[in-house]
């Protein structure tokens, strides 16, 4: 069904976090062009500008808020600012990340810090703003981006750390605020094919066809894969779901998919 004719998240207000580019840009644009009326944050100014003139001409509700999340200060005066202007916050979505060296060797506490900064503490920061809002209303909904990595070990060690204490946070969030009303799940993706693989891809520009075959669907993820889960979880159609993860990885995650083929190989 063309976009334009759906109405998923009609008059929802979303907060979606890292939305200047890549996987943030992409729920921004499919949830804006459902309905919602999204705030899309980001550190970059440049990034964010492009990218809310782009879905503001593809007819989508959108406004940009320059924001760095690992300053309290900032995220409690946009949250406000957001919360006054539409009238409330229906929905967070926590997408912002900040991803260093591959191996635990070669961080230093410096980047392991900062890692955890942005990934874990800025979703946090965003969380405890707007939750006193929506347990007022006794409605809410709050969507953490995971990752794979925070499942398996597949690399990036602090990055990895870090997304599973957001995973962990989800929990948290659904079962202490279900009570009021506040809903909370995770979706887990795999490999994206965004602008944060451009150095690997530079290292080893067949990296995506190098992936393939550990993806039992053939291909890794576009944006929009995530963007359709998170629209899935925002909208009413999943009402009674809080706590999970929707794990959204063409099958990674259900077997090593190379590895039968080597053990019925050899019978
Ligand atoms: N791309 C993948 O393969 C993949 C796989 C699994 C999970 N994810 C997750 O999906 C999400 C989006 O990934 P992506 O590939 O689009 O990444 P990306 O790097 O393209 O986007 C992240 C955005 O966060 C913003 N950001 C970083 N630090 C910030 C700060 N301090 N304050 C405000 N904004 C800040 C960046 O400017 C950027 O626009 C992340 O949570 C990531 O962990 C991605």
């Amino acid at each position: 069904m063309p976009l334009d004719s759906r109405k998923d998240l009609a008059d929802i207000v979303m907060v979606v976090t890292g939305a200047g580019r890549g996987i943030g840009k992409e729920i921004s644009k499919i949830s804006s062009l459902v309905g919602a009326k999204v705030a899309m944050l980001d550190i970059n100014e440049t990034n964010l500008a492009k990218s809310v003139a782009e879905i503001t001409a593809l007819g989508g509700d959108v406004k940009g808020f320059l924001v760095d999340l690992t300053s309290e200060s900032q995220v409690n005066a946009t949250i406000d600012k957001i919360s006054n202007e539409y009238g409330r916050i229906d929905c967070l979505v926590n997408n912002a990340m900040a991803i260093g060296a591959e191996d635990l060797l070669s961080t230093s506490l410096e980047d392991w810090e900062f890692q955890i900064k942005v990934t874990l503490t800025g979703a946090f920061l965003c969380i405890k703003r707007v939750l006193p809002g929506m347990i007022a209303l006794g409605a809410g909904n709050i969507i953490n981006i995971g990752t794979v990595n925070a499942k398996e070990m597949l690399g990036s060690d602090a990055y990895s750390a870090a997304k599973a204490g957001l995973h962990a946070l989800t929990r948290s969030v659904a079962v202490r605020y279900g009570p009021s009303g506040v809903r909370c799940n995770t979706v887990v993706p795999g490999s994206i094919a965004t602008d944060v693989w451009l150095q690997r891809a530079e290292r080893n520009p067949q990296v995506f066809e190098d992936l393939k075959p550990w993806y039992p669907l053939g291909r890794v993820g576009k944006p929009s894969d995530i963007a359709e889960a998170v629209v899935f979880l925002a909208s009413s159609r999943s009402e009674w779901m809080s706590g999970s993860e929707l794990v959204v990885d063409g099958g990674l995650l259900a077997g090593p998919a190379p590895m039968h083929k080597v053990i019925e190989a050899s019978e």
